[in-house]
């Protein structure tokens, strides 16, 4: 019997019962994480994480005993993987299963960018037909191009979607360069600067790392079409912000649809907030009931196999040894 910690959340009750069966269920909050206070976690197994809270290694030292955290999400970004391999526990996420939501979502994006849904909102909330001009009109997305920066899972299906529901032609860059088996009409595979000068929507599709921290900057901004957009359902910090409220307010750019921000929640003054060409969401990419609960079996699979002393279904990265189970004593 183990003692795995909630954190920041919950699960749908049959996965719970199902971690119930042979371990000890307790809850707490991110920022118990930090305070240490809590008993559930300085004594915890195994940890769940709903949400996105920061792991380092001054976290994972209130929880001596812990052997896994599995996040209920596909970006790790927050979780210090060297401090959690020094200390002997398994990272687990949550890849594929979430794509198609996120896909879905990113598709809304793009037509909410294209077709002015922000306007379209702002002019029915200002009372519609006493609203002087309708919001300026939109654009057709057959024939447009569609850069996809990233071909992973989650871009393969906005791919899928752009060309075979919208007669999209399809650009992408990939870290491993071209992709066989990724063939629609279109530009096909082009480096970054080329995509971007070539792309009538940019949409990002990159976990966050040192490498593509703020990738999308000044020059970037400025390398993309006249009048082009930017949509970002990967990570905020892949895009320099102040760059890119500079190309929107100086109309380079005709609209950003995004989904995650650099800091979320937001400052209520940040200025993207206060640009009537920027749609936001509030991080909902993967927030449908179905792939919410595909991403928690995910989970709680991956839990109980790593005490079980078995090899975790998704693993992020190496995953150190299980047969032990010990923590690290010299932290
Ligand atoms: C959400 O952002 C996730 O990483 O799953
Ligand atoms: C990430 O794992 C994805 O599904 O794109």
């Amino acid at each position: 019997m183990a003692r795995v910690m909630i954190i920041g959340g919950d699960l749908p009750v049959d996965l719970t019962a199902r971690l119930q069966v042979e371990h000890e269920v307790g809850y707490g909050t991110h920022a118990d994480l930090r305070t240490g206070r809590h008993a559930g976690i300085a004594s915890a197994e195994a940890m769940i994480l709903i949400g996105q809270p920061a792991i380092d290694d001054e976290v994972l030292a209130k929880a001596p005993r812990l052997t896994v955290i599995a996040l209920r999400a596909v970006g790790y970004d927050k979780v210090d993987l060297e401090a959690c391999a020094r200390r002997g526990v398994t990272v687990c996420n949550t890849p594929g299963v979430l794509s198609r939501a996120v896909a879905d979502l990113t598709v809304m994006l793009v037509l909410g960018a294209v077709r002015n849904l922000r306007g379209a909102i702002d002019h029915v909330s200002d009372g519609w037909s006493r609203g002087a001009a309708k919001p300026a009109l939109g654009a057709d997305l057959r024939g447009k191009t569609i850069g996809l920066v990233g071909m992973g899972g989650i871009a393969r299906e906005v791919a899928h979607s752009c060309a075979e529901g919208f007669g999209m032609q399809i650009a992408y860059t990939s870290r491993s360069g071209p992709v066989e088996d990724i063939d629609y009409p279109g530009p096909g595979w082009l480096p970054l600067t080329e995509l971007l000068a070539s792309s009538d929507i940019v949409s990002l599709h990159l976990p966050h790392t040192p490498d593509t921290d703020r990738l999308i900057g000044q020059a970037e901004l400025s390398a993309m079409r006249p009048g082009s957009f930017l949509v970002n359902t990967s990570r905020g910090a892949l895009v320099d912000e102040s760059a890119l409220v500079d190309a929107l307010a100086q109309g380079q750019l005709a609209g950003a649809a995004l989904d995650v921000l650099a800091q979320e929640p937001p400052d209520p003054n940040h200025p993207l907030l206060h640009l009537d060409n920027v749609l936001i969401t509030p991080h909902i990419g993967s927030a449908t009931a179905e792939t919410r609960r595909s991403m928690a079996e995910l989970a709680v699979q991956n839990v109980l196999q790593v005490l079980a002393g078995q090899t975790p279904a998704t693993p992020v990265g190496p995953a150190p040894p299980t047969s032990t189970g010990a923590p690290d004593p010299t932290p």
